[in-house]
């Protein structure tokens, strides 16, 4: 009777001595070889005779030391070995392959009565035992094949598991390796993997992090809400690991610092509650940038008005001088009549007859060369336009006081309408030769805004404007507000903005314009500052035709 083992359970108590996954690199196939070890040359015989039909090599050895020398420098998928060897027992032969490095699959032919030898020999890691009678040459090729068969899934379900453990050294590696830090975590905040920039960026270990709460440790206390909201949000997104969502949020490292921080979220589990993955970075940088960029924009666009407000100035400056200096030329003629008009009066009260008539004379030939009429004509022209061009540069200072004291960072209520009027008054030398302004100033209420933003906001877009009408055009301003809302349109009617642009106006540094008439930044500004007052901007445009900008801000204004 064969008796097999395969259907019999392994005491699972003793731990196989053989670790056969590490023998990985014999996944059986056609001409791989299988070695008899067995003494009696007539079994060895039969036996390979038995198996003659099997896809295989088959080398027999009568000893152990043979099989050993043998194994040396060829590989076997499968040894058949007996047990009871003339030179060493098949334990040893296990043993010493093992003391070698080599862990084979092997097959144990034991004589009746040594039943419990070959149990131990399964317990060692053999494959099968079979019992030697008289009929177990016949059922060989089966039992070998289903041995073999039986090996084959155990080295193909190792190779998988080596595949899937190095996959994973490789994703660890990589996640390890990325700047960025990396945090998977339940809907709620429960940390469940975390990377080493995760602990660079937060200060905390992988240890002090995991199952920790991402929101209670590493938020700032009044932001955890608007934070725990976030992720609820991404939980209930549809699984999808294409659609990461950026969230920019204040963190709190271990040492208590806040610092912003940009979180690429996705879900990664469908159901309740759901894995999130998240990549985290470090943002405090790009901030400080972007407020540099803010600064230096803000300086380009005060030299723009400077050099704006200069222009405005040096006219009726100009003039005022020309007519000073023409009321300086008047006053030396009258000065001139006066001191010959004294001079008369004096020889009239002395009687001086002749010198009367000399005075006279010269007095005559003054007043025949200077049009005295005409002089006083002038002098009031003069004087009247001089008085305007004054009040002009009054009314310049006192716009740009306007602007300027708006242009504190301050947030406080203000009316849209005064900015844009104030704005409009600023440029207006950037206008004027472009366009025709038409405004239509709608009734709005104040709102909660920091009005010397929004008034770089107008001046941004109107000088845009300006600088997109080739020759003349219209610059058409519009303000209305809604239940929720107030709605600003900036429109010109000048080159219009290509479709394929559309998209890249508002990235910092883009621009059309030649080198050291357009930074780019104007729009990247104008975006920061509106979602900073939680409105937004929207642009339509057509070549040939025009552009309008449209800026909604809520009603509610900017939070406190
Ligand atoms: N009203 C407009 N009509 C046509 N194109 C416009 C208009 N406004 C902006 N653009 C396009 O968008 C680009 C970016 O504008 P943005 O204000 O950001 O920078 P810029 O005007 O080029 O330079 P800067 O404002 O820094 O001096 C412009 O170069 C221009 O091509
Ligand atoms: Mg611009």
């Amino acid at each position: 009777m064969i008796q097999s083992a395969l259907t019999e359970p392994i005491d699972e108590t003793i731990p196989p001595k053989y670790d056969r996954c590490k023998n990985h690199d014999v996944v059986i196939s056609p001409g791989g070889t299988i070695l008899i070890i067995e003494d009696s040359n007539t079994q060895a015989r039969i036996i390979e005779e038995s198996l003659k039909e099997l896809p295989l090599q088959i080398h027999c050895t009568g000893s152990g030391h043979e099989a050993l020398e043998w194994l040396k420098v060829n590989k076997a998928v499968l040894l058949l070995l007996d047990y009871e060897l003339p030179d060493m027992k098949g334990i040893e032969i296990i043993d010493e392959l093992a003391r070698q490095g080599q862990y084979l699959e092997f097959l144990v032919m034991t004589a009746r009565g040594s039943e419990t030898v070959a149990v131990q020999m399964m317990k060692r890691g053999a494959v099968d035992y079979l019992i030697k009678d008289d009929t177990f040459t016949s059922l060989l090729p089966t039992i070998v094949e289903r041995a073999l068969k039986k090996i084959k899934s155990e080295q193909i379900l190792e190779i998988a598991q080596n595949a899937l453990k190095q996959a994973e050294k490789r994703t660890r590696l990589i996640i390890d390796s990325a700047a960025d830090g990396f945090i998977s975590m339940w809907d709620d905040g429960t940390i469940l993997d975390w990377n080493k920039a995760a602990e660079r960026i937060f200060g905390w270990s992988y240890k002090d992090a995991i199952e920790k709460n991402l929101i209670d440790m590493m938020m700032p206390e009044k932001h955890r809400e608007a934070f725990k909201d976030k992720l609820f949000e991404l939980r209930n997104e549809d699984h999808s690991l294409t659609q990461n969502k950026l969230i920019e949020a204040t963190a709190l490292n271990k040492s208590g610092q806040e610092f912003p921080i940009e979180i690429s979220a996705s879900s990664a589990s469908e159901g309740e509650p759901c894995v999130l993955n998240a990549f985290i970075r470090d943002i405090s940088n790009r901030h400080m940038l972007e407020s540099q960029l803010i600064q230096s924009e803000k300086l380009a666009s005060l030299g723009q008005l400077a050099a704006g407000v200069a222009h405005e100035i040096n006219n009726p400056v100009g003039f005022v001088k020309s007519n000073v200096g023409t009321l300086c030329e008047y006053v030396d003629i009258f000065t001139q009549l006066l001191s010959l008009y004294e001079e008369l009066s004096q020889a009239i009260r002395s009687g001086d007859k002749s010198q009367q008539d000399q005075l006279f004379k010269q007095i005559q030939t003054v007043r025949e060369e200077e049009d005295l009429t005409d002089i006083l004509e002038d002098v009031k022209e003069l004087l009247t336009e001089s008085t305007d061009g004054l009040i002009r540069v009054t009314e310049i200072v006192q716009n740009l006081k306007s602007f300027a004291r708006l242009d504190e960072a301050s947030i406080k209520e203000a009316n849209i309408n005064d900015g844009i009027t104030a704005t409009m008054k600023v440029v207006w030398n950037e206008l004027k030769y472009k366009s025709e302004i038409v405004t239509d100033l709608g009734e709005i209420p104040d709102i909660r805004c920091s009005p010397g933003q929004l008034n770089q906001v107008f001046m941004n877009l109107l000088v845009n404007a300006a600088q997109a009408i080739p020759e003349r055009g219209t610059i058409s301003i519009k303000t209305e507000a809604t239940d929720s809302e107030i709605i600003i349109s900036i429109s010109d009617t000048g080159v219009g903005i290509p479709e394929q642009e559309l998209s890249q106006i508002f990235t910092p540094f883009y621009t059309t314009k030649p080198v050291g008439q357009g930074t780019g930044l104007g729009l990247s500004i104008i975006y920061g500052i509106i979602q900073k007052h939680n409105g937004n901007i929207s642009v339509e445009s057509e070549v040939g035709t025009g552009t309008k900008f449209t800026i909604r801000l809520p009603l509610e204004g900017m939070s406190a």
